[in-house]
């Protein structure tokens, strides 16, 4: 159907029509030209635009007709094309991508037409409609998503998430799952267990206020999948679920106008776990804190020597050497394997045999698992193999080449032949050593047992526990038997810290002690010794004294002086059961006082400096007398040196809200991040609420962000615990202590102080400036490193251990209201800025 050429008076009413039924309606008949950068269709308040736009993902000179936020694509029609295209909404109702305006093979349509199409339209909400007469969608794109869905946008069961090799689904029973090829599961999270039955129709969207949830008909509530790490932070933010093209799903923000996307959730935390994020045959590891990806060894080329995702393909290939393969030894390395590939992969047999099937079978590559568990995983034929190399991993693999293998020195690798023999060195030097010392100690024992033996001191207890105890002050060495009997049986579990329940137990001396059982401990015996000497050798009346430690086979112990009065959340928060027991000032000022002298110690004045890395009121234990004492410090470098995952492992573990911005920036952590952490234990040891906490009472912001509003209006008393006598208080103290809280949780670690100068704050020995907003200026200014598709997020956390708000939907975004000012940030204080001292 063609108008006839319109008369001025016609085509008048016609836009008048137009005008009236909708501002933003776009007539059938409309084209949107690549060549021309001013052609567009835009959401009422122009927030969200439909145009041809570059990607930043697909080479120069192609453009896609994409919905854009700013410049962050949120949904493309089709494949890249370039400046000759148009996108057009035909008479028809139809909506075509056509490569030139003259042609009518389409690169990709909406399919809609003779569905009642009568106009388009993009609304405020980022969803571009075609609707019919009476304004019901016909088609949207927010029912055919590509790889991001925005606020509003409800993923079901039917609906897809798709880039590259990759797809994200959600599933009749609520879990959600990321695939690659569309076969291996590698990512596949449930809900709890209790709700895991077949929903109805389960929906997943993300809040404005940047949550993750989960609605479904049989559910009463929805559910909180997963929060970003800026969730109900105020300003004009969009928040966005996406999957990108390295295979993760995240959550990221963006301040409007800004451009900038910051990463605040990640649904795989160890970006090597991505099947298939090398390619195949490719190796992924981390340099320092990204991802990146190498061939097994010089038998292999990469694919593209310009991108090393495509993989890693053999210099000779199998069947052109047969009888003449060799097996290239991976130290530290294993292939991924994952569901369904995983059930016919999987074998009982040690490490030799691992090596040896593979290489006289039908088999490319294996791994033996290392952890005495015998498992092996053979990859047969032509399957994908998927790599990851990492000190921390104990796994051992296997590769088929056609011989003479040739290392990779990056991957320090050892070949095989050479491997052996420089071990059965190792191994030489090791044996000798430890008989020596083991020669030396029965001496040295011998000696102390003959001068000591009628000592009264040593009834009852053990010979070697005695000996080590009093005679060096190191860490004593329990057995596993030892401990399982003191603890009957890990029977009365004391709580769960973030690196594995603590249990109370009763030594054969009569100490009472708490007794750690580590999990997620991937480090050798050695390194373990190292860092249990460097913890035990660590001591201050602050902080929890280590007794001994238990290190056998795949278990691992430590075990601390046992504190009377448990951690100082449970006097803290309302909730918890011994809330009835009262803190009073005197109290809380002296935990305050200590729990920043034993960080100090920590940081500034023992022998190896240590970041403690998880302050929380969970890891402040009390003594009879209500003395700070710090406990877990040493432990995150014990859990993982060096590696990037343990960044992930304390997030996992329920710490969000402690940590500082820098956590999810990947920037470096340093002795300036337990000073964040530390400051927002102070603002709760005053206020007796969570930082983090979001209710009516804090207008809808998150507790820290609202006290300095309070602060700023005079309003101390609105910040101060409610069950605090306030004759009992020396406000002056109150008001420091609240000072030094801000100064703090500056988002830039430079405006933090050092925990010494904090100490001399809390004390009233310095002077203290009025401190300026933590947020800083502008939005990212320092957590607004801009994404890249290999950079890796330290943030992963699903639902359970969450902190829980108090109800999901009073939890909606406080409006547009502009960040703090400019002003503050520039006031920074000298006496403070200055303070670096290394
Ligand atoms: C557009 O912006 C105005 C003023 O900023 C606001 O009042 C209005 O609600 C916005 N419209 C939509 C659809 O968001
Ligand atoms: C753009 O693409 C069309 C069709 O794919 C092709 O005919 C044309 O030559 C291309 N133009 C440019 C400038 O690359
Ligand atoms: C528009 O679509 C809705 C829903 O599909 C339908 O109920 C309505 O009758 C349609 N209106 C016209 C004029 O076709
Ligand atoms: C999903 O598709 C099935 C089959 O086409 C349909 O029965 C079901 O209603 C759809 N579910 C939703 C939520 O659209
Ligand atoms: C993906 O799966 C298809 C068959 O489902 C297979 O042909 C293709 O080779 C696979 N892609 C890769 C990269 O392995
Ligand atoms: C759902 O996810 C959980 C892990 O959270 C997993 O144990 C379970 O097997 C999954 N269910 C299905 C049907 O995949
Ligand atoms: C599972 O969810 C139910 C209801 O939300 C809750 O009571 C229960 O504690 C949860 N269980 C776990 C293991 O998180
Ligand atoms: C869920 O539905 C499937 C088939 O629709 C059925 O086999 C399964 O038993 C159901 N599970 C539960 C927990 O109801
Ligand atoms: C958008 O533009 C900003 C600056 O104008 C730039 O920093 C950012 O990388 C761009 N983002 C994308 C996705 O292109
Ligand atoms: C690590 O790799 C990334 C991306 O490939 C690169 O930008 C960065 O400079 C590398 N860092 C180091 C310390 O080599």
């Amino acid at each position: 159907m063609k108008l006839p050429p319109a008369p001025p008076l016609y085509l008048l009413l016609l836009l008048l029509i137009a005008a009236t039924a909708s501002a933003a309606d776009i007539p059938l008949g409309s084209t949107l030209y690549a060549s021309d950068p001013t052609s567009r269709w835009s959401s009422p308040n122009n927030t969200f635009t439909l145009s041809f736009t570059t990607n930043p993902t697909s080479p120069a000179g192609t453009l896609i007709a994409a919905v854009t936020y700013t410049n962050i694509s949120i949904w493309k029609a089709g494949p890249s094309t370039n400046s000759t295209a148009v996108l057009r909404l035909l008479p028809s109702g139809d909506l075509h991508l056509l490569p030139t305006p003259t042609s009518t093979t389409p690169l990709w349509s909406s399919a809609t037409a003779n569905l009642g199409v009568s106009a388009a339209s993009l609304e405020e909400s980022g969803n571009f409609v075609l609707k019919n007469s009476s304004g019901a969608a016909v088609w949207s794109t927010f029912d055919h998503p590509a790889d991001t869905i925005v606020p509003t946008q409800n993923l079901n069961v039917n609906l897809t998430l798709s880039s590259g090799l990759y797809s994200f689904r959600i599933h009749n029973n609520g879990n959600l799952t990321l695939l690659w090829n569309n076969s291996i599961v590698y990512y596949n999270s449930g809900l709890n267990s209790t709700m895991n039955s077949n929903l109805t129709n389960p929906i997943l969207d993300i809040q404005p206020t940047g949550i993750l949830t989960l609605s479904d008909p049989t559910l009463s509530s929805q559910l909180d999948l997963a929060y970003s790490s800026d969730y109900a932070e105020e300003g004009n933010i969009l928040r966005f679920l996406k999957l990108d093209n390295d295979g993760n799903l995240r959550i990221y923000s963006s301040a409007r106008g800004s451009g900038t996307v910051n990463v605040r959730w990640a649904a795989v935390s160890d970006q090597c776990q991505v099947y298939g994020f090398c390619g195949n045959m490719g190796i992924c590891s981390y340099n320092d804190t990204y991802p990146v990806c190498g061939c097994p060894s010089q038998n292999f080329d990469l694919v593209d020597p310009t991108d090393s995702r495509k993989g890693c393909k053999r210099r000779v290939e199998l069947q052109d050497c047969p009888g003449r393969e060799s097996m290239l030894q991976l130290d530290h390395s294993r292939f991924l394997a994952f569901q369904p590939e995983l059930a016919s992969q999987v074998y009982f047999i040690g490490i030799s045999a691992c090596r040896l099937n593979c290489l006289v079978g039908p088999c490319t590559a294996s791994t033996s698992l290392a952890d005495g568990s015998g498992l092996c995983y053979l990859k047969s034929g032509s399957t994908f193999v998927s790599g990851y190399h990492s000190p921390a991993i104990p796994s051992t693999s296997f590769v088929k080449v056609c011989g003479p293998v040739m290392p990779n020195p990056s991957l320090a690798t050892t070949s095989s032949v050479s491997g052996i023999r420089w071990r059965l060195t190792a191994w030489l030097v090791v044996v000798v050593v430890a008989v020596t010392i083991f020669g030396l100690i029965v001496v040295e024992g011998g000696l102390w047992w003959w001068c000591f033996k009628n000592s009264p001191k040593f009834g009852g207890l053990s010979a070697q526990y005695a000996l080590l105890e009093y005679a060096s002050g190191a860490p004593v060495q329990f057995s596993y038997k030892e401990l399982h009997k003191a603890t009957k049986g890990f029977k009365e579990k004391l709580g769960a810290g973030g690196f594995g329940a603590v249990y109370k137990g009763v030594l054969a001396n009569k100490t009472v002690a708490a007794v750690k059982q580590l999990e997620g401990i991937e480090q050798g015996e050695k390194q373990f010794r190292m860092e249990v000497a460097t913890i035990s050798s660590t001591h201050h009346l602050n902080l929890v004294r280590l007794i001994g430690f238990c290190s056998e086979g795949r278990h691992r112990l430590l075990v601390y002086e046992f504190m009377k009065n448990v951690s100082l959340d449970n006097f803290l928060f309302i909730s918890n059961e011994h809330s009835g027991k009262h803190l009073n000032w005197e109290n809380r000022y002296n935990i305050a006082l200590g729990t920043a002298k034993g960080i100090t110690y920590l940081h500034e004045e023992c022998r190896d400096c240590i970041v403690h890395c998880d302050i929380k009121p969970e890891n402040i234990l009390l003594d009879e007398n209500y003395y700070a004492k710090v406990s877990d410090f040493g432990l995150a470098k014990l859990v993982n040196p060096k590696d990037h995952r343990y960044r992930t492992l304390t997030s996992v573990r329920g710490t969000r809200g402690y940590l500082a911005p820098e956590w999810l920036a990947n920037l470096p952590i340093t002795s300036k991040s337990d000073v964040y952490s530390y400051g927002m234990v102070l603002l709760e040891i005053v206020s007796g609420r969570r930082n983090f906490e979001v209710s009516e009472v804090t207008n809808h912001k998150k507790f820290s962000s609202w006290a300095y509003e309070e602060f700023e209006k005079g309003n101390i008393e609105a910040i101060v615990d409610g069950r605090l006598q306030r004759n009992e208080m020396d406000m002056e103290q109150v008001v420091r202590a609240i000072q030094v809280s801000f100064w703090c949780i500056q988002e830039q670690p430079s405006q933090r102080p050092m925990m010494g100068k904090v100490v001399q704050m809390l004390e009233g020995i310095l002077e203290i400036d009025r401190p300026p907003a933590p947020k800083a200026v502008t939005e990212g200014s320092i957590c607004g490193t801009s994404v890249t598709a290999s950079s890796v997020s330290a943030l992963s956390t699903f639902a359970a251990s969450m902190p829980m708000p108090s109800s999901s939907s009073s939890l909606q975004m406080a409006g547009i209201s502009s960040f703090a000012s400019g002003k503050h940030g520039e006031r920074a204080s000298s006496s403070l800025s200055n303070s670096s001292r290394k």
